[in-house]
């Protein structure tokens, strides 16, 4: 059976993330999977206009698409994506995260939630694998929430991302084919996706540096000091990404590193249980809204104030 790999860059025509993209694509290609890649400058895609309408619906079970299904290319791409087996992602970064294109594309994945459509029958069940690729004019530095923020949308789709790769200091049309070692890299990628699909979907695991970030659940690079969460939970830290719980600690060579507490992975949202509890405390939040006519009626009665509340606003 050959696998299929799809490939979606964010970036320039002909540049440094297409041409990454590329590399890791071909190094598939070779081993036999069935390649697709688009861009998304080549398609219309709408900013989500934040109706809910598909969580609303999940929470009552019905699948109601998307509101935007008729309106651009969303429906049509998801389409095909929700057919692969991996999907690998190329996107720059701006102003230190993934750019606007990239984020608009997967924010709109919430109506293609598939660990749902799988539960209702719409798309057969499918271990889906991932990789990311970050493109950046600067070091990690200056690209601090890139791989970040792109991990956290692939959730929604429960992709297991097995490597990802920041390409660093390529500001320029096509710069990264000045450097060898990236290109490897971006071949690695390739290789590694093939290596996770060939293996049993239950024992597919990271196969980047095992060191690779601060987190050894998702291997983000970016922890926060942990806030009471819903019904209470708290850690010292959380990894900002997959939501691991732990505290920092002194290793003998007086390096710091994040260890995960016993309970730490309760709500992990690399898993579809972890961001179960998720989908209990919007249940309870926004269904409870709903479900309460006297706390509807208390909105409806508040609102007038800030609807008839105007300012001056821009003429175009
Ligand atoms: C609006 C804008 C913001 C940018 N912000 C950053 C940034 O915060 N960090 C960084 O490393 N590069 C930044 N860059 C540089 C791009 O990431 C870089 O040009 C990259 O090579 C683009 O990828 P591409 O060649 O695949 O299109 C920015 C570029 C633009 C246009």
């Amino acid at each position: 059976m050959s696998w299929k790999v799809m490939g979606v860059a964010a970036g320039r025509k002909d540049s440094n993330g297409e041409i990454l993209l590329k590399e890791a694509l071909s190094a598939c290609q070779e081993q036999g999977a069935e390649v697709t890649m688009i861009n998304l400058w080549d398609y219309d895609i709408k900013d989500c206009n934040g109706c809910t309408s598909c969580t609303i619906g999940m929470s009552m079970g019905k699948h109601t698409g998307c509101s935007l299904d008729n309106a651009d290319d969303k429906k049509k791409i998801m389409e095909v994506m929700l057919e692969q087996d991996a999907v690998i992602f190329a996107a720059p970064t701006f102003d230190l995260m993934p750019s606007s294109l990239f984020l608009k594309f997967m924010h709109r994945n919430l109506a293609y939630e598939s660990a749902f459509l799988t539960k209702i029958g719409a798309i057969p069940p499918r271990d889906r694998v991932g990789a990311l690729i970050a493109v950046g004019g600067s070091t990690r530095s200056w690209q601090s929430m890139a791989l970040e923020c792109m991990q956290a949308t692939t959730f929604t789709n429960s992709f297991k991302i097995v490597d990802m790769y920041m390409a660093t200091q390529v500001p320029a049309p096509a710069q990264v084919l000045l450097y060898d070692e990236k290109i490897a890299r971006a071949r690695e990628i390739g290789e590694n996706v093939m290596k996770a699909l060939n293996t049993a979907p239950e024992q597919r695991k990271w196969l980047g540096d095992p060191d690779y970030g601060w987190c050894p659940n998702c291997h983000s690079n970016s922890l926060c000091l942990g806030e009471p969460q819903w019904r209470g939970l708290q850690y010292p830290i959380e990894c900002v990404v997959c939501g691991a719980g732990g505290d920092l600690e002194k290793t003998e060579d007086g390096r710091w590193r994040f260890v995960i507490a016993e309970n730490g992975l309760e709500r992990d949202r690399t898993t579809e249980e972890g961001r179960g509890i998720h989908c209990d405390e919007i249940a309870e939040t926004q269904g409870g809204f709903f479900m309460d006519p006297a706390k509807r009626a208390l909105v409806a009665e508040r609102l007038p104030k800030y609807k008839q509340m105007k300012f001056p606003t821009i003429e175009v």
